[in-house]
């Protein structure tokens, strides 16, 4: 599998022509879904153990939890969170759906539950990471990538900084525009071949050679 990974395919050369009034109903309407049950109670776990005057980390979609330990070495003195929605991903690392490894904790939980209820208990996010996020390059799947779901806006909101990597140069540029639409600046780079892997899904694409697109967006 290493080296041999396929490229994004997608009937999308760009940004999809739906993006800014998909961004903008988000923007316009709040967003009333249900809380993941499952997730609400993982959370009130992870929070009892919580430091909240620590800077806080996350990982949202961490897969096995590997880029969450290992950016504790970029973050001294922060705590972080890794959460992931799969058991299976999470199986070595977090047996049960819940473990702690020093600053890091890693849950199994569903993630636009737990930005909302980070969002509810004032607990602002220092650095977000989103490494790698399920591309859907389908059209008809613009509403399951970040910038196109309905907890973008306080996914944008609650973070001072947010950290993208991808495979797929349009998710890049789609995020970029979205979090223009929330008065955000992003800037977005092309990694070098070379650059620094932080997970394993990285890892497989900088051996197959893919492109690896970064985009970083600081509160103003
Ligand atoms: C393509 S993998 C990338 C994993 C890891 N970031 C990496 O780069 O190795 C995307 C991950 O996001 C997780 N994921 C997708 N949607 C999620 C959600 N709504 N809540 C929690 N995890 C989610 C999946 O289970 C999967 O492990």
């Amino acid at each position: 599998m290493e080296g041999n990974s396929p490229e994004i395919v997608s009937p999308q050369t760009g940004p999809h022509a739906r993006l800014d009034e998909v961004v903008q109903r988000h923007r316009d309407h709040a967003w009333r879904a249900p809380l993941h049950a499952p997730t609400v109670a993982q959370f009130a776990r992870w929070q009892a153990g919580h430091d909240r005057f620590a800077p806080l980390v996350v990982d949202l979609g961490c897969g096995h939890g590997d880029s969450t330990l290992g950016l504790a070495e970029r973050h001294a003195d922060a705590r972080l969170l890794g959460v992931d929605q799969s058991a299976h991903r999470l199986a070595r690392l977090a047996p049960d759906g819940f473990a702690v490894h020093g600053r890091a904790a890693l849950m199994r939980a569903e993630a636009a539950t737990v930005l909302r209820l980070l969002a509810a208990h004032g607990l602002r996010i220092d650095v977000l990471y989103l490494l790698y996020p399920n591309p859907w390059p389908k059209p008809e799947h613009l509403m399951r990538r970040w910038h196109g779901h309905p907890v973008f806006p306080l996914l944008l909101a609650n973070a001072r900084r947010i950290l993208l990597r991808t495979n797929w140069g349009t998710y890049a540029d789609e995020f970029a525009q979205a979090a223009h639409w929330l008065g955000r600046a992003a800037d977005r780079q092309v990694l070098a071949p070379d650059a620094d892997v932080l997970t394993l899904f990285e890892r497989k694409y900088r051996s197959s050679g893919h492109a690896r697109f970064e985009l970083v967006s600081d509160d103003a």
